[in-house]
């Protein structure tokens, strides 16, 4: 695209020339492209072939409780009467929602339970009486703590301490005393924090409360409470020793699109928050960390109205970006990335941008984490049409690596209740990278030859 429209310009900008000499210029330069593209198109193939042969390696099949997680199970939606949906349902290109998108968005609607199952009847955890199914996962039901309240860690990510070996979940607090949802306009609350919680099995969760608070009083600060505070992530950077969250900070109208940094020395906090900025001078909104096998972190943020991702590494100590950037996925309009690592290639989930709407996953593959990227197409399998066409009607927000069981991982997702952001669920399904990728290549002519991202949808499941 980028060649069409510079050499358009050119043919205009040669107006006044000679046509002909210039013919002869361009088709020379055009010659030696051609065949600097082919010898850069060929390495490629080799990189994809080394990829390739590394992931025959996954043994992740051998394992019987990966088996259990690999079956694809269906479920049937009791769909609502067919006069609310339209005959377009399945025009996924044109911009209108799918009806079953707006029985999901709807506070009212007569099969809200299918999607917001109530406490009574759906809400799981340590403290409830599990019988044979503790310890197991239930997607979109209310996830309980030790003390028996829903766990708030919406946009969340997962740390894992080494030292005390010990699971750390960091999300959005949407609870509380000044919690208020805006039922008007656009569904916004008020900032309460960040929270989080430990585990030693990803599944048993204790609070441990509020490690970086809302500002009360000081309406200029980041973090007063009318302001936006979303998909906090932290990392420990071994050489200052100090934990450092990285957050997305705004306003109620969204028009800041910062990045948020706070530093501990503790995983549970209390977190001091430090500045806010425009990372490379751009506007981010969604966004997330990734600290590599080798130390160095990354921030990976949606951008230029959230049309590209862009990625750079942080400064050594976490604390700031450094002037190395790369856009990524340019014009596809991809946020919420999610990114993980298995056997030298690094892979990302996102979604498409539609506000609190839920649509379609798309899983990425790169040999190199500043890109090129690849779009591998939608990892959701199982359940039915419109959860895959949906997410499972959640949106990305972390990739956790399974442990002990090479090539597995949970895909951590928020269900938003747009009505009530306190009562979004969290959606955790297991994703297995193996098999052949089913999207050709963008980049290069050949077909992918590393594997699908492949996310299992289970009403109920539970770790090997
Ligand atoms: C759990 O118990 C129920 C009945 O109490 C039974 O139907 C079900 O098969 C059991 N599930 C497992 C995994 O043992
Ligand atoms: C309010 O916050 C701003 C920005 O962080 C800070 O510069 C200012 O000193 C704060 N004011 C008070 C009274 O704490
Ligand atoms: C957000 O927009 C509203 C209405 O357009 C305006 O009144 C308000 O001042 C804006 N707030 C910020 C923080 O920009």
């Amino acid at each position: 695209m980028s060649g069409n429209s510079a050499s358009s310009g050119l043919r205009g900008f040669s107006g006044g020339y000679r046509y002909s000499l210039l013919t002869i210029v361009w088709t020379v330069v055009g010659f030696f492209l051609v065949a600097h593209l082919i010898s850069l198109y060929s390495r490629k193939d080799n990189i994809h072939q080394q990829v390739s042969s590394d992931q025959l390696q996954v043994v992740h099949h051998d394992h019987p409780v990966v088996h259990e997680l690999v079956r694809v199970e269906e479920e049937s939606l009791r769909l609502p009467p067919p006069r609310k949906r339209s005959p377009r349902t399945s025009k996924r290109r044109s911009r209108k929602p799918i009806p079953l998108v707006e029985e999901f968005l709807d506070e009212k609607s007569p099969i809200r339970h299918l999607f917001f199952p109530s406490v009574k009847t759906a809400a799981f955890g340590p403290t409830k009486d599990m019988g044979n199914e503790t310890s197991y996962y239930f997607p979109g039901k209310i996830w309980m703590d030790t003390e028996g309240n829903p766990i708030q860690a919406h946009g969340g990510g997962i740390l894992h301490d080494e030292k005390s070996n010990t699971y750390y979940w960091y999300g959005e607090y949407k609870d509380g005393p000044t919690y208020r949802a805006h039922r008007k306009g656009p569904a916004r609350v008020d900032i309460i924090g960040v929270g989080c919680y430990s585990s030693k099995d990803l599944w048993t969760w204790k609070n441990e409360g509020i490690v970086l608070g809302a500002e009360e009083t000081n309406k200029t600060h980041d973090l007063h409470k009318s302001n936006v505070l979303e998909r906090p992530k932290v990392i420990y950077n071994e050489k200052t020793e100090k934990y450092v969250m990285w957050m997305h900070i705004d306003d109620a109208n969204y028009t800041k699109a910062s990045v948020g940094v706070a530093i501990s020395d503790s995983p549970t906090g209390p977190f001091e928050y430090l500045y806010s900025k425009r990372p490379h001078g751009f506007d981010s909104r969604d966004m997330t960390v990734f600290k590599d096998d080798d130390g160095v972190a990354y921030l990976i943020y949606s951008s230029e109205v959230n049309s590209v991702l862009h990625i750079g590494p942080l400064t050594e100590d976490y604390l700031d970006v450094t002037p190395v950037m790369k856009r990524v996925m340019v014009g596809q309009h991809r946020e919420a990335p999610a990114i993980f690592k298995h056997q030298n290639t690094y892979y990302m989930v996102t979604s498409w941008c539609t506000g609190w709407a839920p649509n379609e996953a798309l899983a990425h593959a790169a040999a190199s984490i500043m890109g090129p990227w690849e779009k591998l197409g939608n990892p959701c399998i199982g359940g039915n049409k419109f959860f895959r066409l949906t997410t499972f009607l959640a949106q990305s927000t972390y990739v956790i690596p399974l442990p002990g069981v090479p090539g597995a991982f949970i895909f951590m997702a928020d269900r938003w209740n747009p009505a009530d952001l306190r009562d979004s669920r969290y959606v955790w399904l297991p994703l297995i990278i193996g098999g052949p990728a089913d999207q050709p290549l963008e980049f290069s002519f050949s077909f992918p030859t590393w594997s699908r991202v492949s996310i299992y949808w289970h009403s109920k499941w539970r770790l090997p």
